[in-house]
């Protein structure tokens, strides 16, 4: 989803703090980045990482004609010749190249587990959605499960659900802010069993994947589910609250965008902008140091959902703690749905987009992670223990002890994994930091104290599994100037964003991610900006989400191309090695109003999951007045945020 800026404050704070660590700063126009970039790809050339590519080059479309005869001269296609066009324009359905098919797979509202009731929008209850899939639809896991029938595929789609909009849930709201005021106690409770996070298993036969009533299907939400906190933070009176004194377990979990998958197959899904959700002032006589937390942490705007209306602990003068029991990371066991989930607090808290797991040869586990929000810091978790692949549940607390770290690039080129810990580098009592447990709660003041580098709204953070590169989606920044520009973020006004291409060294046969050093480069440059090369209409712009294919292909998601390239968002797919390396192809356009979020193969490649969030929707949208009625076409219903399955009609895999 969209963010608004978050606070003025945080920004000078930054700015400062930044200035001291990474002097020399940031060059003041594009041009002197890239000349600055050039001279250190010069120094580099002779070194260990080869920096090869299309660095500072705005997104380079494929033009097919540049690719001779792939089908024969390579072994497999390049993203360029996998598939023909897609039209680019901003429709109300879901645009394919020729010869691919789409269809819904879940719906909001669709029952998922025993005794719900079918969809019925008009008459919507608590009941029915907390049996129902849920809302605004983003990250998706697919774990397969072995077929026990006449199907040709069975697996479980593991679904966020990030966020609700009462205005295009229900009937008689002119848009957002208005239903935010006038929304009901039984709305909002409705709105608060829709996020959260769906498991529901699907199951392919020759006329698609459909969902079942399966013995695993669950919901997990905001209004009723019980979660347990675990790690380092568990326990802290800073978790404490009137309702929960021993600051171990809440109910629920909110804003939830995207997520990952563990070695050991549990789920991980994280908890985004959390302060759209809280509402007041902190008591006047509360510490001093919460305060710097909840301003740091954006708590003072007004928020975006109804709920503080009616469920007090939303409110923070009365229940200042709350707040600091939200910007986790979930993890749960989609193999045990009697097994409550946990937040796992050793990860850090902050507007945590995603946590995508590496095992790193030496047997740790390493999560990359961005934090979703103007100005804000990439991090990286290494864990204390090593995974072990012969028995299962002696991984289940492996992600309550490791190391959290924020990334500072240099201009350089150079890339440092700057620990958050605590006792060192200003992390201690003088700053409000007593112990561990205060530096993970307050992973953005510690990232600032230590000099992170500000990125330009880091949202997916991706590992390529073929190269051990690691991928993150800057989605844009506006409000990045030429006075605080870098060379990682080297764009002024940065609408269209940009992937930053993060090298681990090498190491034996593969790369250590364990490591303090890595390199970095621009990997490409979003959309086209006044001054800049145009090269196509298939220009990628505000990269969200991604994933890999088994060739090291990365597959890229958009948020937010309606405003900046005028095109429908979509799905975008690009080389990262060799001639094509940067060159984007796009795949799917999404209906109009939607953002294309949580892409996902099965491991056949054969099927690509992609999630249509919030179709139709704009800040003045409503179910009367919405430009969407996807997938349905009714005019009379509100457009439905869905899972959708994307195939070759011959079948065969998407990605050969
Ligand atoms: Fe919820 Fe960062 O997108
Ligand atoms: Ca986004
Ligand atoms: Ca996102």
């Amino acid at each position: 989803m969209g963010r608004r800026r978050n606070l003025a404050t945080h920004s000078l704070e930054a700015t400062e703090a930044s200035s001291v660590k990474n002097e020399p700063r940031a060059p003041n126009t594009l041009n002197d980045v890239i000349e600055r970039r050039w001279s250190r790809r010069d120094f580099l050339k002779d070194g260990a990482m080869l920096l090869s590519g299309l660095a500072l080059a705005p997104s380079v479309a494929c033009v097919t004609t540049q690719v001779s005869n792939p089908r024969n001269a390579r072994p497999r296609r390049t993203a360029c010749d996998l598939f023909g066009p897609v039209d680019p324009s901003i429709l109300d359905s879901v645009s394919l190249p020729d010869g691919f098919r789409a269809e819904v797979v879940l719906a909001w509202g669709d029952p998922i587990l025993p005794g719900a009731p079918e969809f019925d929008w008009k008459h919507q209850s608590v009941e029915a959605q907390c049996g129902q899939f849920g809302y605004n639809c983003d990250f998706i896991a697919y774990i397969p499960l072995e077929a026990t029938g006449d199907e040709l595929e069975r697996g479980l789609l593991c679904v966020n659900h990030e966020y609700s909009v009462g205005s295009m849930m229900f009937e008689g709201y002119k848009d957002r802010r208005d239903a935010f005021h006038r929304v009901t106690k039984e709305e909002a409770d409705i709105e608060r069993a829709s996020v959260g996070h769906s498991v529901v298993e699907i199951r392919r036969t020759s006329d698609g994947w459909q969902p079942h009533k399966g013995a695993l299907n669950r919901r997990i939400s905001l209004y009723d589910t019980e979660i347990i906190f675990s790690g380092p933070v568990a326990g802290n009176p800073r978790l404490q609250t009137e309702f929960d004194p021993s600051g171990r377990k809440v109910i629920g979990t909110l804003a939830n965008c995207s997520g990952g998958v563990t070695p050991w197959g549990t789920i991980l899904f994280c908890e985004e902008n959390i302060n759209d959700y809280f509402s007041g002032d902190l008591p006047k006589s509360h510490e001093e140091r919460e305060r710097a937390n909840f301003q740091r942490y954006g708590m003072h705007e007004s928020p975006r959902y109804p709920h503080y209306r009616y469920e007090e602990r939303f409110q923070l003068d009365k229940h200042p703690h709350e707040a600091n029991r939200f910007g986790w990371v979930v993890e749960y066991d989609p193999m045990r749905p009697e097994v409550a989930p946990v937040k796992r607090t050793s990860l850090g808290r902050f507007l945590r987009e995603a946590s995508n797991c590496v095992l790193d040869q030496s047997g740790h586990v390493v999560v990359y992670s961005g934090d979703d929000d103007y100005f804000e810091y990439i991090y990286k978790w290494v864990s204390h223990r090593i995974f072990d692949p012969k028995t299962r549940s002696n991984n289940v607390d492996l992600l309550d002890s490791g190391d959290l770290f924020v990334a500072r690039c240099e201009d350089d080129g150079s890339l440092e994994w700057v620990p958050l810990q605590h006792g060192f580098a200003g992390l201690t009592p003088e700053q409000g930091f007593v112990d561990q447990a205060d530096v993970l709660l307050e992973a953005r003041r510690a990232a600032d104290i230590v000099g992170g580098t500000k990125m330009d709204r880091p949202e997916d953070v991706e590992p390529n599994p073929k190269t051990g590169r690691v991928y993150a989606m800057l989605t844009k920044n506006k409000y990045r100037s030429a006075e605080n520009l870098d060379g990682s973020n080297p764009r002024a006004n940065n609408q269209a964003g940009h992937v930053l291409e993060m090298i681990p060294p090498s190491k034996g046969e593969g790369v250590d991610h364990t490591s303090r050093q890595y390199t970095w480069d621009v990997f490409t440059l979003g959309g086209v900006q006044e001054g800049e090369h145009a090269p196509h209409e298939n220009t990628l712009a505000n990269p969200d989400n991604a994933t890999f294919d088994r060739f090291g292909r990365l597959w890229i998601s958009s948020d937010g191309t309606q405003d900046t390239i005028k095109t429908a968002d979509g799905i975008w797919v690009c080389e990262t090695e060799g001639p094509e390396r940067a060159k984007m192809k796009r795949f799917v356009s999404v209906p109009i109003g939607a953002e294309a979020t949580g892409p996902c193969f099965t491991p056949n490649e054969d099927t690509f999951f992609l999630a249509v969030q919030h179709p139709g929707h704009h800040r003045k949208s409503s179910v009367a007045s919405s430009t969407s009625r996807w997938p349905h076409g009714d005019p009379e219903r509100p457009p439905l945020p869905a899972v959708i399955a994307i195939r070759r009609k011959d079948g065969s895999p998407i990605t050969l």
